[in-house]
């Protein structure tokens, strides 16, 4: 039997992910929550941290507020299976702290890479944290919903899914957010095929 020794780069970095023990909370986690989806996925999503769950499990958005991103995906026609779904902190805080500043650079690199090896056409921050690592001046009352064109990426700034839950109110902005997706998508492959096509007519 041939026994193949080939890893995707993805699934190498979650074993990386899972054996980091560069800041304190590597050691209050029960499991690390590096992320999951498909390698290739057109849509990255970005929350905050694990919480109690998702230590629990090793799974991204498995609590109260990943039920709800799963109905918001599936008014899209989308299963979480088909996106990508990530944190900028890979180890729950402590009773669902905020992460500190040195938590999240020593969380950076991993997200980073994440990025890199996803190459997705569409970064959704959810939430106040992963918003800052693209507009870190920005508030998020103010540019949600609205996307911005960075290089070949689309950054869309979306209030997080457990907001819906402490505050009734923004149910609706983030199911309208939401809906805006498809399109914005569809937009962003427009540009980048006639990007690729004015690239290679300037070859002749
Ligand atoms: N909230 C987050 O930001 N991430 C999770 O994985 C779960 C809840």
């Amino acid at each position: 039997m041939l026994v193949s020794n080939w890893m995707s780069a993805l699934t190498e970095l979650c074993r990386e992910i899972a054996n980091c023990q560069n800041c304190g909370l590597a050691k209050h986690r029960t499991n690390v929550v590096p992320g999951e989806g498909p390698e290739d996925a057109d849509l990255l999503f970005i929350g905050e941290a694990p919480g109690w769950h998702e230590d629990q499990q090793g799974r991204p958005f498995v609590g109260p507020a990943g039920g709800f991103l799963d109905h918001l995906l599936a008014s899209i026609g989308l299963k979480r299976e088909e996106v990508y779904i990530a944190n900028v902190i890979k180890c729950r805080p402590p009773q669902n702290r905020d992460p500190l500043p040195a938590e999240i650079q020593a969380c950076r690199k991993w997200l980073d890479r994440q990025v890199e090896i996803i190459h997705p056409k569409m970064i959704i921050t959810l939430g106040r944290y992963s918003l800052a690592k693209y507009f870190p001046n920005e508030s998020i009352g103010k540019i949600h919903g609205k996307e911005r064109r960075l290089s070949d990426c689309v950054i869309y700034p979306m209030y997080h899914p457990a907001a819906a839950l402490h505050q009734g109110s923004l149910r609706q902005i983030i199911e309208a957010d939401m809906l805006k997706i498809p399109q914005i998508l569809a937009q962003g492959e427009e540009v980048a095929r006639v990007t690729v096509e004015s690239q290679q007519l300037s070859l002749f």
